[in-house]
């Protein structure tokens, strides 16, 4: 907060530390210490945070992007070079050609579609919301992630329905940190997290396995013949999420760790 209100990293601050601050900066940041104190989260009290090397905007309209989720990023675009692809940092200079489409559904903030786009140069990247207002967030991320947001398209609608047809039996790839909180366990949630965060990103429905379930089971229709699907879930879905993995008809299922080691993203193939 120090950084943002007196505009020097911890460095210049180190290096100028008798200087005198502004009322501006002072001002700056009385109003910040309020609303931390009040309870709401650092991340939102900044208004941007970073994910995968990128600074994204993020207010009350979106999730607040995780470190497990970079997991989940690094898992996706590790998918995807096993398919054959090209992975890597874009070439700024490259232009907007694409040959494949990779969805991330519940972009929120538009982390994962924005991570993806920066790392897949030959990607045509879907990212879709049931919010119109977490939408306007990652319209917002998008314009400021600079040339490959013309490779990213943004749709609203419910998991796979704000896809075009087109789109159908071609996807390389879906990607999604969908909510996978139930209904009894948002009550145990601390409140720097129930009480800030959007509800609907956070809670599924009575059993937290809704939205998974829902996009396991259409995911098949809209994958290409040896497509994937990454999906982040809690560490104790693991097994019923295998499970409706299974019968959704996928060749291959497997879940892999976070940092804490915990299990986190579900990687369901279409061909083992
Ligand atoms: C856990 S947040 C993930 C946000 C972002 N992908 C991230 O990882 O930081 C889940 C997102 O799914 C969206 N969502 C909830 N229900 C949905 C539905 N039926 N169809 C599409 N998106 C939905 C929420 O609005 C929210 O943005």
């Amino acid at each position: 907060m120090l950084e943002e209100a007196s505009g020097l990293d911890a460095a210049a601050q180190a290096a100028d530390a008798d200087a005198v601050a502004t009322q501006r900066a002072i001002d700056t940041m009385r109003g910040l210490v309020t609303r931390r104190v009040a309870g709401e989260p650092l991340q939102y009290v900044l208004g941007s945070w970073s994910f995968w090397g990128l600074d994204l905007l993020v207010d009350r309209r979106v999730l607040i992007p995780r470190p497990e989720t970079e997991v989940v990023a690094q898992v996706a675009i590790e998918e995807v070079r096993r398919l054959g692809e090209r992975v890597g940092r874009v070439d700024p200079w490259a232009g907007a050609l694409t040959h494949y489409a990779v969805a991330d559904l519940g972009t929120g903030s538009g982390a994962l579609a924005l991570a993806l786009a920066a790392s897949l140069p030959d990607a045509e990247v879907w990212a879709t919301d049931a919010s119109d207002a977490a939408l306007d967030v990652a319209r917002a991320n998008a314009a400021g992630s600079g040339t490959t947001a013309a490779r990213v398209r943004i749709e609203a609608g419910s998991w796979f329905e704000a896809l075009p047809e087109e789109l159908r039996g071609r996807l390389l790839l879906v990607v999604s940190n969908p909510p996978y909180v139930s209904e009894p366990e948002f009550a145990t949630l601390p409140a720097e997290v129930a009480d800030w965060e959007p509800r609907g990103a956070l809670v599924s429905g009575p059993t937290g396995l809704e939205a998974i379930e829902a996009i396991l089971a259409e995911a098949p229709r809209w994958l290409a013949p040896a497509g994937a699907v990454v999906l982040e879930l809690a560490p104790h879905q693991a097994i019923d999420a295998t499970a409706r993995a299974r019968a959704a008809g996928f060749a291959s299922v497997t879940v892999l760790t976070d940092l804490a080691g915990k299990d986190r993203v579900l990687v369901a193939r279409c061909v083992a």
